[in-house]
């Protein structure tokens, strides 16, 4: 393992030579990685190529002002903590450091311990930090970087529209079933746009409606009781980058006003305040769930349908592009199982071939995932033994349609998710893995009515 890399790396940006030197000797023998830079461009420019966690910022540099620096150095390393370090300690200093961006504050001369100290501070609010973001990050690991298979292919109209979004700014809606990828074409709008903020997700269904709103807007200080503190939000933080809304259609009507706002202003206000942001970030939305059916309802605003539907993606279920699964089925063996010679077996893509995927491109990674797990060392897979209810479960399937007895596809989806649930033991959880599918679209799904 490379542990050069998993040190932390601090950047210290101070003129004065020794002190620099012996910071490095000092902070090297405390498993961190140093860099130095005398200048405020040498810093910028070691900042545009590293991944910096903690900054030593002299405030008084040759070419630049330690306040000037700050919010450039933010720029490029978003999450990194800037200690800054004065030989002019003043109140006012300090104020003005923090209102820069710095985490925290030193005074020349200081004892190497003293330095050590507010590094190890800032290390442990970068953690609880990154613990917080894995949050929104979730869904980010997953939907993974690379291309999209059947790019090429069945979905070269889909690929053209991802290039046309990536260009501009205008917000996209991404629609369909679960598990179709509509996660990973907005990660890929996201990089093909060169954005340098980052991209982030939220999923609507997921958290209770005031707690989106304050993780979307951030708060001020005392805007309820438990805010301590000024708390940007999401579309603050991802400056320069976008964000995706994932599941809207579970976003509540109130919060769907404030939407609007935002996108139509492009400023928003924290809960809480008084005082309207700027926000430069690229807004997309994804939904299973049909739209157009909830504005009947009136449970989705029309007017924020219309503005968010100005480039609309639409991803077909896998059953309806099975030319796509061998060539997914191979380039998952070839990220999960690198170094070995897996193939699947005909007879195994016949039965994938007419196997329904109900969890799309997510249940056929599941599978092949699994099937790889099975493998052990050796190179034989075997998928179809790993398919939902199997045989059986395929026959039932192609019966009911031999039959002719269509049903709607979400009774069919309860039905289906009903059966493998019995087989788990009426394990929820495990279901809703085998499935491919969160645990909140299996609760759906299973208590899911079908519509007339
Ligand atoms: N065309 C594709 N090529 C390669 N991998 C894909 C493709 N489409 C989807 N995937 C992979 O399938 C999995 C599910 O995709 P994704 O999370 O984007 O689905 P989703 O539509 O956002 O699902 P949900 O509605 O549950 O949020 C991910 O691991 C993703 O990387
Ligand atoms: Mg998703």
């Amino acid at each position: 393992m490379n542990t050069e890399t998993a040190k932390p790396t601090v950047l210290i940006i101070d003129d004065d030579r020794l002190l620099c030197e012996m910071a490095r000797e000092f902070l090297s023998g405390a498993a961190l990685k140093v860099l130095t830079a005398h200048t405020g461009r040498e810093g910028l420019a070691l900042c545009s190529q590293n991944h910096i966690d903690i900054v030593l910022l002299d405030q008084k540099l040759p070419d630049s002002e330690g306040y000037d620096l700050c919010p450039q150095i933010i720029n490029f390393s978003e999450n990194a903590k800037i200690i800054f370090i004065t030989a002019f300690p003043s109140f006012k200093n300090a104020l003005k450091a923090i209102e820069s961006g710095a985490f925290s504050y030193l005074t020349k001369p200081f004892e190497l311990k003293e330095l050590k100290l507010a590094i190890d501070k800032c290390l442990r609010v970068s953690e609880l930090e990154k613990a917080e973001a894995s949050l929104h990050y979730q869904h980010d690991k997953e939907v993974g970087s690379s291309a999209l298979v059947g790019e090429k292919g069945s979905m070269a109209s889909i690929s053209k529209l991802i290039e046309t979004a990536a260009k501009s700014e205008a917000p996209v809606l991404i629609t369909g079933e679960t598990g179709s990828g509509k996660s990973r074409i907005a990660k890929l709008i996201h990089m093909r746009g060169n954005r340098r903020g980052p991209f982030m997700v939220i999923n609507c269904a997921a958290l209770p409606e005031n707690l989106i709103e304050s993780e979307l807007f951030g708060y001020e200080k005392g805007a309820f009781s438990g805010a301590h503190t000024v708390k940007k939000g999401l579309l603050e933080i991802a400056e320069n980058g976008s964000i995706l809304l994932d599941e809207i259609g579970e976003m509540g009507f109130h919060l769907q006003a404030k939407l609007l706002g935002v996108l139509d202003e492009m400023q928003i206000r924290r809960v809480g305040g008084v005082i309207s942001h700027p926000v430069q970030v690229r807004i997309m939305a994804a939904t299973n769930s049909a739209l157009e059916a909830k504005i009947k309802n009136r449970e989705f605003r029309e007017d924020l349908y219309y503005r968010l539907n100005v480039l609309r993606l639409h991803l077909p279920p896998l059953r309806e592009r099975k030319e796509d699964i061998p060539g997914l089925a191979n380039a998952f063996l070839a990220e999960m199982a690198p170094q070995r010679a897996m193939m699947v077996s005909d007879s195994d893509l016949n039965k994938m071939m007419s196997y329904p995927w109900p969890g799309n491109v997510r249940e056929l990674r599941n599978v092949i995932e699994r099937a790889v797990i099975h493998a052990g060392d050796g190179n034989e897979l075997h998928v179809s033994p790993l398919l939902p209810g199997n045989v059986e479960g395929n026959k039932s399937l192609e019966s009911m349609t031999q039959k002719e007895t269509i049903l709607p596809l979400a009774e069919m989806e309860r039905n289906y998710a009903a059966s493998v649930l019995k087989k788990m033991g009426n394990n929820l959880t495990k279901t809703a893995k085998v499935l491919g599918i969160s645990l909140n679209t299996l609760k759906k799904k299973l208590g899911s009515t079908p519509e007339n």
